[in-house]
């Protein structure tokens, strides 16, 4: 009996461990298309995978909503209009890239 659990515990850990957070998710749907990550991801925009080691979260949360501040001339489009939840949920993601 011990020892199925154990087997159920070593095959369901590393399955969770992989799953994507919800922030990674939103990242994935909305900002992959011009920026990579880990080699994946458009080129229009700047690489972040270490993203967080450049910006400070405030800086980024600036960006995010406000992208014309920092760029005036650059395509990147705000997502000001993201749900609290969602914004925060992003920016969680973006500080782990460093
Ligand atoms: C249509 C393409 C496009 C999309 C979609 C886009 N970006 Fe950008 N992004 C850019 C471009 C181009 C730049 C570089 C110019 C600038 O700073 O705005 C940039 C810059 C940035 C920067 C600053 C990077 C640095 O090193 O200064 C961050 C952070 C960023 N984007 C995050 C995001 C996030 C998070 C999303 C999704 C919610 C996203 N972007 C969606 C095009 C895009």
């Amino acid at each position: 009996m011990r020892v199925a659990l154990l087997l159920l515990l070593s095959v369901l850990v590393p399955a969770a461990a992989q799953a994507e957070t919800p922030g990674e998710k939103l990242f994935n749907r909305k900002c992959t298309m011009c920026h990579k990550v880990n080699g994946r991801g458009g080129e229009i925009g700047p690489d972040l995978g270490r993203v967080a080691s450049r910006l400070s979260g405030a800086q980024l949360q600036a960006k995010v909503m406000y992208p014309k501040k920092s760029a005036p001339s650059t395509s990147m489009p705000s997502f000001a209009t993201l749900p609290a939840t969602e914004m925060d949920a992003l920016l969680s993601y973006l500080k782990t890239l460093r």
